[in-house]
């Protein structure tokens, strides 16, 4: 219970989808800040080798992202209710109707209590899980193509080597080993995945943005404790939240 008698807590977001949510933050902002120095690093003078040690860095990075991101994506199996599919995805007869009281709320200016994301929120969550997935996939093939990095790495080395004794003297940056017809195939098939990694980037940025100042906004509004709740779990009430029952606990 709050120390204010007309406000209650209400458990929400589990250990699990807290730890997600704050390395996912950690782990976008660095690929964003490695990930842009990548995109200008001509105009800002990097070497070769430095260009190699900030798409080594990105990868590791990615990898932090990549698996911890997926575990997320397991829990929408397995976590608590608020963590599930069934509460993100802006789908089902449950979602109409909370959407329809989160509507009428917004119009006569009284906020409905919604413990989980409202009815708002689950199409951002879903666009950016559909966003970081992309860059997640898309990431992967790249770190097999350049710097010959897991998963991939190995099986791009076999396809662009002169033979296979040269496959081990492929290094990053050389063409030492390699033969250029099938570097060229290989580069042919990755330039997809570099154009949509980037274009992806730039409308995550404006996703997180986005993301942002929807819970600002609702944090202002509605006054639950939306920021605190990805600390503590907790998201605080005068009413009961209309997805909460006894099931929730
Ligand atoms: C939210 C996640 C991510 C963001 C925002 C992001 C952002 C970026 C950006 C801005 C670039 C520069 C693109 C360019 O030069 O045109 C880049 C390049 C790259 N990213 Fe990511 N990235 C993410 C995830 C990943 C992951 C998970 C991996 C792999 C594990 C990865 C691997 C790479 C590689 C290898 C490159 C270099 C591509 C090249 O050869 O030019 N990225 N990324």
């Amino acid at each position: 219970m709050s120390s204010n008698s007309t406000l209650r807590e209400y458990p929400v977001w589990d250990r699990m989808v807290r730890w997600f949510h704050w390395i996912n933050v950690l782990s976008v902002l660095a690929l964003i800040a490695i990930g842009v120095a990548i995109m200008n690093s001509k105009a800002l003078g990097v070497s070769t080798d430095g260009k190699i040690l900030l798409k080594t860095w990105h990868v590791y990075v990615g990898y932090v992202f990549v698996i911890n991101l997926a575990i997320r994506l397991f829990w929408t199996f397995i976590g608590n209710r608020f963590s599930r599919w069934s509460a993100i995805l802006p789908l089902g007869r449950r979602f109409k109707a909370q959407k329809t009281a989160y509507v009428a709320g917004l119009k006569e200016g009284k906020p409905v209590g919604i413990a989980g994301h409202s009815p708002l929120a689950r199409y951002m969550v879903t666009v950016l899980f559909l966003l970081l997935s992309t860059q997640a996939v898309t990431g992967l093939v790249l770190a097999g193509t350049d710097v010959y990095m897991p998963p991939f790495g190995d099986s791009f080395k076999a396809w662009i080597a002169d033979s296979p004794e040269s496959e081990a003297l492929i290094k990053p940056y050389s063409k030492e080993g390699v033969n250029e017809a099938s570097y060229q195939q290989m580069r042919d098939l990755r330039s997809p995945y570099k154009e949509v990694h980037e274009i992806v980037f730039w409308i995550l940025v404006a996703a997180i943005i986005l993301h942002l100042l929807g819970v600002i906004y609702s944090e202002l509004r509605e006054r639950n404790g939306l920021v605190s709740a990805m600390f503590t779990g907790k998201k605080v009430f005068k009413d009961k939240p209309v997805d909460w029952d006894d099931e929730s606990r």
